[in-house]
């Protein structure tokens, strides 16, 4: 019966064929490690973002006299609202965090490099239009935080010469965060912004798919075939790391489920203390900072006195990114055959980035302005000396088969 429907579908939509090519003949390599759970994760995460979110569109009001009433009501009055509520908000750091992991990953193994530069530029992308559906997601709750987080982020389009003026009112919609605002904020985050990274996703995968994976050896797995033409170190995806990837939903889960339930304001930096207080245009917060993860950006923005410059220090920050794998000029990929330098950069650059994350978090003090100085020195020597010391150093010989 079932392989008589088959045939029929088959006929008639390339079902069985996208399956084999995605899943059951996606040759695989066969020593995937921890790193690569996130993948997979943050396929889960999204799911999560958009089941919570549109059950959460089926109460709340965007408006800006009744959004904040609508979360609380969400929150005390809808059956499982609160959890709803919890899952969506949580979700987004969760997701953030999965994303950041599952970055560091690419630059760990030079996943970046050749032939995969597209599968990281859709990534970048993808990364790109999460930053703007979480900081528009952010203004919808309309607490304190929401407004004047919004207020400042979209003061800096301000800088910009000339256009600048028109530019942030043009964003806003109104001579100053309003209704009108949270409008369009809601129309992006819950229509626009879901479907653009929908297609990155797909577009990520598909170009994934087209090279092959790459591994913590960073050998290309194609380049040793057997007889019929299949990966010597490859394993179907489907069934093994189908099966593997649930080790890591579950684990995940775990923890999730354990913020979700325990701690789901984080102390505050899932969800901060001042987004507890309706908008209020007339009274500034005593100290403004975005969430956790938009402070390394947010302190770069700061380490720089002028504020163009700062904008412009920030934008570079993203964009440099998507430039990487033509800065890395090393014959190695993965980190396990490069040169100790290459080793200390990605140390020093993981460890300023968080340092810069933290300084973001906390209100300015000259101390504190001069170490985030440093580390944005920091963060763009990584990148702009990556020609230099990917060439110079001494990398180790890749073996031919990948190992463990
Ligand atoms: C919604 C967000 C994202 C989703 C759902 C997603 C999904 C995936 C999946 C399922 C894989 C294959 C499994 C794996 O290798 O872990 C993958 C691979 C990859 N992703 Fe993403 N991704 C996302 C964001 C990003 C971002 C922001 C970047 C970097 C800028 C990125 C870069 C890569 C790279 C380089 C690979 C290939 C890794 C390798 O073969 O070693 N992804 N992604």
């Amino acid at each position: 019966m079932m392989s008589k429907f088959m045939e029929w579908v088959d006929a008639r939509f390339p079902a069985t064929k996208m399956w084999e090519d995605h899943l059951s003949k996606y040759y695989a390599p066969k020593n995937f490690n921890f790193f690569y759970f996130f993948g997979s994760l943050a396929l889960l995460v999204l799911v999560n973002q958009i089941v919570t979110g549109i059950w959460l569109t089926m109460s709340y009001t965007p408006s800006a006299e009744e959004a904040f009433a609508s979360v609380e009501y969400i929150m005390r009055d809808v059956e499982y609202g609160w959890i709803l509520r919890y899952l969506h908000a949580t979700g987004a750091s969760a997701f953030f965090i999965v994303v950041y992991l599952h970055m560091f990953r690419g630059l760990l193994y030079g996943s970046y490099q050749k032939p995969r530069e597209l599968v990281w530029i859709f990534g970048m992308l993808i990364y790109l239009m999460l930053m703007a559906e979480a900081f528009m997601g952010y203004l919808l709750p309309w607490g304190q935080m929401s407004y004047w987080g919004a207020q400042v982020i979209i003061s800096l389009f301000g800088a910009i010469p000339v256009i600048g003026g028109d530019l942030t009112q043009w964003i806003r919609g109104d001579y100053l965060i309003s209704g009108i605002t949270l409008n369009r904020f809601f129309a992006l985050h819950v229509v626009a912004l879901p479907i653009v990274i929908l297609g990155l996703v797909v577009l990520h995968i598909l170009a994934l798919h087209e090279v092959g994976s790459n591994n913590p050896d960073g050998v290309e797995i194609k380049k040793k075939k057997d007889a019929n033409g299949i990966p010597l170190d490859g394993i179907p995806f489907h069934p093994y790391y189908t099966v593997k990837d649930i080790v890591g939903v579950v684990v995940f889960l775990f923890i999730f489920c354990f913020v979700v339930f325990f701690f789901p304001e984080m102390g505050g930096y899932f969800l901060e203390k001042p987004n507890f207080e309706v908008a209020n245009p007339f009274k500034t917060p005593a100290h403004i900072a975005p969430v956790w993860y938009f402070t390394p950006f947010y302190a770069i923005l700061r380490a720089v006195p002028d504020k163009l410059f700062g904008v412009i220090a920030m934008g570079a920050a993203i964009a440099v990114l998507f430039v990487l794998p033509w800065l890395d000029r090393s014959p190695v990929k993965s980190m396990r055959y490069k040169g100790w330098l290459s080793k200390i950069w990605l140390l020093v650059f993981c460890v300023s980035f968080v340092i810069l994350g933290v300084l973001g978090v906390l209100a300015p003090t000259p101390g504190r302005t001069l170490l985030s100085q440093v580390c944005t020195f920091l963060y763009f020597a990584y990148f702009i000396l990556m020609p230099f010391y990917t060439r110079m150093e001494k990398t180790k010989p890749v073996p031919e088969r990948v190992t463990g």
